[in-house]
């Protein structure tokens, strides 16, 4: 049996979402999959698939595979696709809440930190706004995102970018937290704005949110001079995805201004992926 999951981008509310407030997350056309049968090896070197395995395989020998169409470099989630993917193979009947209560916890006993909006992508696919831990997963009905994707060059340390965050909420608790209840609110009207399709507000919401991530100390030069290249070139906005420091950065661009924009952000010195949004959550393959 063959079961793949998808890769996500983060839209809005990154790390505030590690503190109790929502995010709005994209599941991508990229995915990973795993094959599973039963065998006498098991393979060792694979953290995210032993402990599903552990977790949910009843203590069976399987022998498991995992292909991935995107690289890991991109930071598009592939530990929590390849987690979900290998407890929906050993279970195929169970629930996604089932699926995402046993895979956020395999994600946080071996990275320690996160929100699990990697995990609520990967099983329900689409577009969702999340609220940490899972305490809200509402799939928004969003149509026609004219998404442009920026990768960095440079890996990000999500782990580390999150301590950096604590680290400054521990010595300026007052402004960090006023910088979270500020991204909440830009997630909430983004939430309005995406499902209304006005992707020219919902970029101007963009670049608020990438401002507040500067604030909070998580953006770079590169990723700046790739985001000032995206607009300087018509896009609605852009912002960074994900942990910052590295990774992608997103922009939002009409039909007509696409090419100029992507453009703009490869002679920033970014590689442009071409990636769709919205796709569909963990699936069996045929
Ligand atoms: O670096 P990524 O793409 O895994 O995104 C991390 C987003 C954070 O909000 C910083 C952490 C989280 O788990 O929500």
């Amino acid at each position: 049996m063959t079961i793949s999951a998808p890769g996500k981008l983060m839209l809005f509310g990154e790390h505030a979402v590690v503190y109790g407030y929502p995010c709005i997350v994209t599941a991508i056309s990229e995915r990973l999959e795993v094959a599973i049968a039963q065998a006498d090896d098991m393979p060792k070197d694979r953290r995210f698939v032993d402990a599903a395995i552990q977790a949910w395989g009843g203590g069976k020998n399987l022998k498991l595979s995992t292909k991935s169409a995107f690289s890991g470099k991109y930071g598009f989630g592939s530990s929590s696709a390849v987690t979900v993917a290998t407890l929906k193979a050993l279970k195929p009947d169970a629930d996604n809440r089932k699926v995402f209560d046993a895979a956020y916890k395999i994600i946080l006993n071996i990275q320690g930190v996160g929100s699990g909006f990697d995990v609520a992508a990967a099983i329900y696919g689409g577009t969702l706004y999340f609220v940490t831990g899972g305490k809200v997963i509402e799939p928004l009905a969003v149509s026609d995102m004219p998404l442009v994707v920026g990768y960095t060059g440079v890996k990000a340390d999500t782990k580390t970018l999150i301590a950096d965050v604590a680290g400054k909420r521990a010595k300026e608790a007052e402004k960090v937290d006023r910088i979270f209840k500020a991204i909440g609110k830009i997630v909430d009207e983004a939430k309005i704005k995406m499902l209304e399709g006005d992707w020219e507000r919902v970029g101007r919401l963009m670049d608020f949110d990438q401002d507040y991530l500067r604030d909070l100390g998580v953006s770079s030069e590169k990723l700046e001079a790739m985001i000032k290249a995206a607009k300087g070139a018509g896009a609605y906005g852009a912002k960074l995805s994900g942990a910052g420091g590295g990774d992608c950065m997103i922009a939002l661009a009409s039909l007509d201004k696409r090419k100029a924009v992507e453009e703009a952000v490869t002679r920033a010195g970014g590689e442009v992926v071409h990636v769709a949004p919205n796709a569909e959550g963990v699936r069996v393959e045929p």
